[in-house]
């Protein structure tokens, strides 16, 4: 049997592609196949002194290589939520983001997209967390989803100058896997800790992990959207309610009829607000 060619560099391109795999994370190649063993093999078992069989003995630790430390998630949450706590401002929530080191998305993303729109607005728009565009620009819902939700808000008389937009995840997830449970519990007290500095009137959570994430329910977005929740800031009350994603969206058209019936009921939360 002849023996499959090797492929080509574009093939090579294409698999990576398919894989998730579309940003390089540094200048130079790394050949992980030429990398040392992360742990190393057993050492011959060394005679051992004679024991009093009443004392416990110490566990043999095997070493733990380097890239796989990291900061245990509960330590990180609790670090989370004192850093998020004691932020000021909004400039001060994005210099903490900048120096935060408890989650491991900041190690791959290229930038933190922290917000766009104006701080002054009175809604705020909240997606899941950034793709390969905005991890580009450093800036939400800048890609395809996000020409749609400029039109979506175009549509009830709003643009960047007049509503506030940002994420529950502040850094891309490499290949834009959905984040973690817990990539998502360390990245929440920021989020809401950003949404209580912005203090908007209306609250809107951009499809169902940003609604389960920032409205506490387990329910399904067809269920949730086009309703009104109460959503405490740690200040005040404010409306909330949740709409399709327009990445989904651009996936299901039909849904657009739907999307159009909540927008028209945020405009009308905003006129009733003023
Ligand atoms: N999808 C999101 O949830 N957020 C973005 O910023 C872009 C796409």
């Amino acid at each position: 049997m002849m023996p499959e060619p090797a492929p080509t560099l574009q093939q090579l391109l294409a698999f990576y592609l398919e894989a998730g795999v579309d940003c390089a994370l540094g200048d130079a190649p790394v050949n992980r196949l030429d990398e040392p063993e992360a742990v190393p093999a057993p050492a011959a078992p060394r005679p051992l002194p004679p024991q009093n069989p009443l004392r416990p003995q110490p566990v043999p630790m095997s070493p733990v290589p380097r890239s796989e430390i990291s900061v245990a998630p509960e330590a990180a949450i609790a670090s989370a939520r004192e850093a998020a706590r004691t932020a000021p401002t909004l400039d001060a929530l994005r210099a903490l983001l900048e120096t935060f080191d408890g989650c491991a998305l900041k190690h791959t993303a290229t930038k933190l997209v922290f917000a766009d729109g104006n701080p002054e607005a009175r809604v705020m728009f909240v997606g899941e967390a950034p793709g390969r565009d905005e991890d580009i620009e450093g800036l939400p819902f800048v890609g395809r989803s996000g020409k749609l939700l400029d039109r979506m808000i175009a549509a009830i008389g709003l643009d960047r100058s007049k509503a506030y937009i940002a994420n529950v995840i502040p850094w891309r997830p490499p290949g834009n896997r959905t984040p973690t449970p817990q990539e998502t519990q360390i990245c929440l007290p920021f989020i809401q800790r950003q949404i209580e500095l912005v203090n908007p009137d209306v609250l809107v959570t951009l499809g169902n992990p940003s609604t389960q994430a920032l409205l506490g329910t387990r329910e399904g977005i067809m269920r949730t959207r086009g309703k009104w929740f109460d959503y405490d800031t740690g200040t005040r009350a404010i409306r909330a309610i949740a709409t399709f994603h327009p990445a989904y969206l651009l996936r299901s058209p039909s849904y657009k009829k739907m999307s159009w019936q909540d927008l028209r009921a945020i405009a009308k939360a905003l006129q009733q607000a003023s």
